[in-house]
């Protein structure tokens, strides 16, 4: 065998050109430890960032609009079987009002998140928020939708009311590893002939990952990476899992310093295998450490997602426990946002909807 090639030549065949790294060379990617090799990958990574995206971040306002599940997922806080939670849906009216808010506010975007409910009655709750928010704001500005797996057709009514963006995470791409993390009854495939179908639909394609795993490997990890790209994914949101105590999986190993040494080598790494598409710095990183979400930046993400939703709702929508920002309104994370992103010499593009340049040039062809 021959020796494997010095980190610095990985590191410039990746910047120059998308998909240019095999799934043995992604793995190693993620398993550095040297803390100048993990420095070296994460400064890679922001320069092709600063290429394709610019020295700005785009804010997309989240609304966690509800919090009703009928999925079982065994990580997640917001479980059909977690009785602790108080469930709630927030009026179609405050919905609208609040995402006029975040437009109003200047962001890009807005955010539409909620556990996963398929029925008629949620079908058509969703087309009329999507419709009163199109017909309030300017025609740029991105609806993105967050709301779990849905048919075809559900999907095709959305869009048709107005969604610009879907973002479901495939949360691992090994199929078997998802079993492990998920009960009966919930399937891969499913998800996957999701991701296809908004991809289809025009969609703005979002997926994403947890890592950080029980039994995960970096092979993984690469695995993970190669499925954005492979599904076609414009947008990436991931995060570390975090053990929730209300969950089955309550009493798995964490240690928040390395997922965020983890989390930082997975956005760098995604940077260099896909260039052109946005990248979130998820809230969950501002969990693991105050500055996780700018540290992000710096290692390729290019958009942050405060959370916009009214304070009286936000303690009910607990994924995992330590979430950041719970008696913050919009205004303050305005202001602590802007500072926060100037000290490390970028600025938030207001106003701008930052429609990935990779959904552009897939459909301008
Ligand atoms: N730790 C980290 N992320 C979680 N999610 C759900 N539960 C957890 C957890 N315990 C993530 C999933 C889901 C997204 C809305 O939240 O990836 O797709
Ligand atoms: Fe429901 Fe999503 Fe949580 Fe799964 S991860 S239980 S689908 S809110
Ligand atoms: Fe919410 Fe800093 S981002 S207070």
């Amino acid at each position: 065998m021959n020796a494997p090639p010095p980190l610095s030549e990985l590191l410039a065949r990746a910047s120059a050109a998308p998909g240019a790294l095999s799934a043995p060379e992604l793995a190693r990617l993620v398993s550095l430890e040297a803390p100048e090799d993990r420095a070296a990958l994460r400064s890679a990574a922001h320069a092709v960032k600063l290429r394709v995206s610019g020295a700005r971040v785009f804010l997309r306002g989240l609304l966690e609009i509800g919090n009703v599940c009928a999925k079982n997922c065994l990580y997640c806080g917001l479980r059909r079987d977690n009785a602790a939670v108080r469930r709630y849906a927030i009026p179609e009216d405050d919905v609208v009002q609040m995402a006029l808010a975040v437009h109003s506010a200047g962001y890009g975007s807005v955010v539409l998140q909620s556990g996963e409910i398929e029925s008629e009655a949620n079908t058509e709750r969703i087309e009329r928020i999507v419709r009163a928010i199109r017909s309030g704001t300017s025609p740029d500005f991105a609806i993105v939708l967050s709301l779990g797996e849905q048919t075809d057709e559900v999907f095709a009514r959305w869009r048709e009311a107005g969604a610009d963006r879907y973002l479901l995470r495939i949360e691992c791409a090994n199929s078997r590893l998802y079993r492990a993390i998920h009960p009966e009854g919930h399937s891969w495939e499913r998800r996957r002939d999701c991701l296809l179908a908004l991809r289809r639909l025009g969609y703005q394609l979002g997926t994403g990952v947890m890592f950080g795993l029980p039994g995960e490997t970096p092979e993984d990890l690469a695995s993970d990476i190669r499925f954005f790209r492979d599904i076609g994914a414009d947008m990436i949101g991931m995060g570390p899992f975090v053990p929730n105590p209300e969950t089955p999986m309550a009493g798995a190993p964490f240690d928040p310093a390395a997922a965020l040494e983890l989390a930082l080598d997975m956005v760098a790494a995604t940077r260099l295998h896909l260039h052109d598409c946005n990248i979130a710095a998820t809230t969950a990183l501002q969990v693991l450490a105050p500055d996780g979400r700018e540290r992000a930046i710096l290692a390729g993400a290019n958009v942050m997602m405060p959370n916009a939703t009214d304070l009286k709702y936000r303690r009910d929508y607990q994924l995992y426990k330590g979430k950041p920002c719970l008696d913050e309104d919009a205004g303050r994370c305005r202001a602590c946002l802007s500072a926060r992103v100037a000290r490390i010499g970028e600025a938030i593009a207001w106003g701008n909807p930052g429609t990935p340049p990779h959904y552009l040039a897939r459909t301008s062809k």
